[in-house]
């Protein structure tokens, strides 16, 4: 069969793709009609709108003359090192800047690219294992590399944390690649160190590389940042970071999701299979994108503002939505991550969604629609995410109308 007729997929693999969230939710209210008594208010998507800093603008703006030549797939040193640089400062660790670190377009990008560099379709079963719920790149990036998403279900009698155990030693064996999102998106979970222990034994023995998604490190709620997986790896005398990559973002950081602009790093082993893989798939970063990111990676007053923000806000929010939903602060990231109540739409999660559309004009993103089956249930079925990422004023009044809505519900 002649695969280029029209109809008929270029790569198969792509019928594999499932639709995204966002895509799912469009269609699910194609007959929800807001009311349009109230303005239109959205939890719905994460995406960043605090104000840029005005120093990554500054430094976009100020290199225009730099257009005029190829960049290198590595970066520039200066970018590498302003890197390195902040991973000493924030976690007192000591990478090798022409080694251990690599720009990248945005986290998304490298997460989806890293699944092409390491999976091998030689080796029989091959198997990617992603957290349930999970940003959805995950699975995409196993799919179209010719393996086989597995997940492993979070547990929210343990703060949301991964039950690892759900995967059997015979799936761990298959395992090239697994995913790690830590803080957590939709739970802003926090991984500790005993469960990097765990993960960091299961690499060892069945030889997998784990990819540390830490795009919302900077988002944080406790005293303490969170821990990085390369902490973890150093704190656990793993100097090396052997199978350990971690991917880290400007986006949340510093509000500026439209720069596409993040780094990973860890073991220089896959950095350099990295390396030579983008430099063929062409990803070098636009030397604009690197002067303003170095100028972004070398400040970190805009940083602890954006936190300060956040945190006010999730204040104020937060203890309002516990009186009627059970929700709590996080540990980490933009996000709340709540249980319906059993007496609204008898704790269905996409009802709740569209009733509040319909009734409220709030817009929240049902929890089922980011996790897959597995183990005999949708982990995030019964449950909503809602992104803080809008003015506080806006974000208290979406509070406000969920705290009515529910109330005249119940
Ligand atoms: C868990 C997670 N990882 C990665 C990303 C990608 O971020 P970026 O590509 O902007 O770095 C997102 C964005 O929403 C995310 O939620």
């Amino acid at each position: 069969m002649n695969s280029a007729l029209p109809g008929h997929p270029l790569n198969p693999r792509l019928g594999l793709l499932k639709p995204y969230p966002f895509e799912r939710l469009r269609q699910l209210n194609q007959n929800v009609r807001p009311n349009a008594e109230f303005p239109a208010i959205s939890l719905g998507i994460g995406e960043p709108k605090h104000a840029a800093p005005a120093l990554v603008e500054q430094a976009l703006m100020a290199s225009f003359k730099s257009l005029s030549a190829y960049p290198a797939t590595a970066g520039e040193p200066a970018l590498r090192g302003a890197i390195s640089a902040w991973l000493q400062r924030r976690y007192g660790l000591a990478l090798d800047p022409a080694t251990q670190v690599l720009p990248v377009n945005g986290s998304r990008e490298a997460l989806f690219a890293l699944a092409q560099t390491v999976v091998d379709t030689n080796r029989p079963g091959a198997t990617v294992v992603c957290p349930n719920p999970f940003y959805q790149i995950y699975e995409g990036a196993a799919l179209l590399a010719g393996a086989q998403a597995v997940f492993a279900n979070s547990d929210p009698g343990r703060n949301f944390a991964i039950n690892w155990s759900q995967i059997d030693e015979d799936t761990w064996a298959r395992t090239q690649l697994l995913y790690v999102c830590s803080p957590g998106n939709p739970t802003g979970a926090v991984m500790p160190l005993e469960e990097w222990k765990t993960l960091f034994a299961l690499s060892d023995r069945h030889g997998f590389v784990i990819a540390s998604d830490e795009c919302y490190s900077e988002i944080y709620f406790r005293e303490e940042a969170p821990l990085s997986g390369l902490e973890a790896a150093a704190q656990l005398g793993r100097a090396d970071f052997r199978n350990l990559i971690a991917f880290t973002s400007l986006s949340k950081r510093s509000n500026v999701p439209g720069l596409r602009s993040g780094f990973v790093a860890g073991d220089a082993r896959l950095i350099k299979q990295f390396l030579l893989y983008r430099t063929y798939h062409g990803s070098a970063m636009n030397p604009m994108v690197q002067a303003a990111s170095i100028a972004a990676w070398n400040d970190e007053a805009h940083v602890i503002a954006n936190r300060d923000l956040y945190r006010g806000k999730f204040a104020q929010v937060t203890p309002l939505l516990a009186e009627v939903l059970d929700v709590r602060l996080p540990d980490a990231g933009f996000y709340l991550w709540a249980a319906v109540p059993e007496t609204v739409c008898g704790g269905d999660d996409i009802a709740f969604a569209q009733a509040l559309l319909a009734q409220y004009n709030v817009q929240v993103l049902p929890g089922s629609l980011l996790a897959r089956e597995a183990h005999g249930m949708n982990p995030g079925a019964g449950r909503i995410r809602m992104a803080l990422v809008a003015e506080p004023a806006e974000c208290i009044e979406a509070a406000q109308r969920i705290h009515s809505f529910i109330r005249n519900s119940s």
